[in-house]
This record gives structure tokens, C-alpha cells and sequence, in this order.
């Protein structure tokens, strides 16, 4: 099963770097598959731990992609690291080893810590529509412009019946680097 997450890990001067990653989790095994160039890459390689952040605020997903990448955070408890202070749950993870790969390596991670902050809030489409949404524009340069309005068209029903403040705003963040993006400025 793939969960999408936020992952956060720490580079050698201690600053947190924050990424949507889909993580693999298989029992108490995580697989991270960062596509190179990747800072959460570089972080793992560096420092061995990483944090899974399980999180319902879709706002952070969407900022992560759109330049917002400042986010209130807190100290891991059992690995070097950062958890995000609004997140549900998070996981703290232990490097074990790597399958290396030109595009896209395998780290494979073990479990050491897990805590729940707050419980699960049920399903939502909107913020479905966000992630969504979130995917297409980390992959606007390899997609074309019409499956892309294709599926925003469809994402847009979701997010019109169902969101609140959070998935609007970030739906707006993704919208607008959409539109610089066809106006050709880097996203
Ligand atoms: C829901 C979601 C899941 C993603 N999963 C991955 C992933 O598994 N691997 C990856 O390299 N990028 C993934 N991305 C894109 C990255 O978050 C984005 O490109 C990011 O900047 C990764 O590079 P970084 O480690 O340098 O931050 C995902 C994006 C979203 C919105």
C-alpha cells in the first residue's frame, strides 16, 4: 500500500526540508522513492532517519509545490529530526539500506517511533482533489496541457461540493502556479 505523506528530514546544517512523498509501507518496512534530484535524498544519505508525517492539512502538500515550504514543526523523539506540529500522527524512520537507481533509488526504512497527535477526521474529497492536483504540477513539464486541464475539470467537482477553508486556499496556491506555468514562468 502507498500512503501519501509528508516527509521530513534534516541536511547537515540541521534545517528540515519538507516533501510529499508516496511512502510504501509493508508491515513495519517504508520504502521512500525519491525520482534524482532529490533533497530528501541527500538528506537520508546524510543523517540515516527520516519522518513520516500522516497529515489531513492539504495546504502543506500544496505549499511544499508552490514554494510555501515553512511550516510549524517540532522535535522527533527517538531520531534527529522534525515532525509537523499539525500533523495527525507521524512515524520516525531508521535508514536500513538502499536499492541505487539512476532515476529513482529504494530506501528502505524501519519504524522506530510512532505517535497519534489527533484522531483521524474521515474521508474528503476535496483534499483528494488537492492531492491530485498536487501530483499534476510536480509533473508539469512531462505531461500534456490538455490531460492536465482534463483532470483539474474532473478534481473541481470534489473540491466545489466538499471543501472547507484549508482545501480552498490550497487549491488556489496549485491553481495559480498552473496558470504561471502556461504563462511560462518556473514553477
Ligand atoms: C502526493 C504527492 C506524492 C509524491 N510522491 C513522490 C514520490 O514518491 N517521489 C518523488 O520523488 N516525488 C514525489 N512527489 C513530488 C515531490 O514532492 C516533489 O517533486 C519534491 O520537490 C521532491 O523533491 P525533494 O526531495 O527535492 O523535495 C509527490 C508529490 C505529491 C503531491
Amino acid at each position: 500500500m502507498i500512503q501519501e505523506t509528508l516527509v521530513t528530514t534534516i541536511n547537515l546544517q540541521g534545517d528540515t526540508h519538507i516533501a510529499p512523498m508516496g511512502v510504501h509501507v509493508e508491515q513495519d518496512q517504508y520504502i521512500i522513492l525519491p525520482f534524482r534530484p532529490s533533497t530528501t535524498l541527500d538528506n537520508l544519505l546524510v543523517n540515516k532517519t527520516a519522518v513520516i508525517n500522516y497529515c489531513d492539512d492539504v495546504r502543506i502538500f500544496a505549499g511544499c509545490l508552490t514554494g510555501r515550504r515553512d511550516w510549524p514543526l517540532l522535535p522527533a523523539q527517538q531520531v534527529a529530526g522534525y515532525y509537523l506540529a499539525d500533523t495527525l500522527a507521524h512515524t520516525e524512520l531508521q535508514l536500513v539500506r538502499i536499492e541505487d537507481d539512476d532515476t529513482r533509488p529504494k530506501l528502505f526504512c524501519r519504524a522506530v517511533h510512532t505517535v497519534n497527535h489527533k484522531p483521524f477526521q474521515g474521508f474528503n474529497r476535496a483534499q483528494y482533489s488537492v492531492l491530485e492536483a498536487a501530483i499534476l504540477i510536480s509533473r508539469l513539464d512531462r505531461l500534456p496541457g490538455e490531460k492536465i486541464q482534463a483532470e483539474l475539470d474532473y478534481l473541481r467537482i470534489g473540491l466545489d461540493k466538499t471543501a472547507g477553508e484549508r482545501e480552498r486556499q490550497a487549491w488556489d496556491w496549485l491553481m495559480a502556479a498552473i496558470e504561471q506555468h502556461r504563462r511560462g514562468v518556473q514553477v
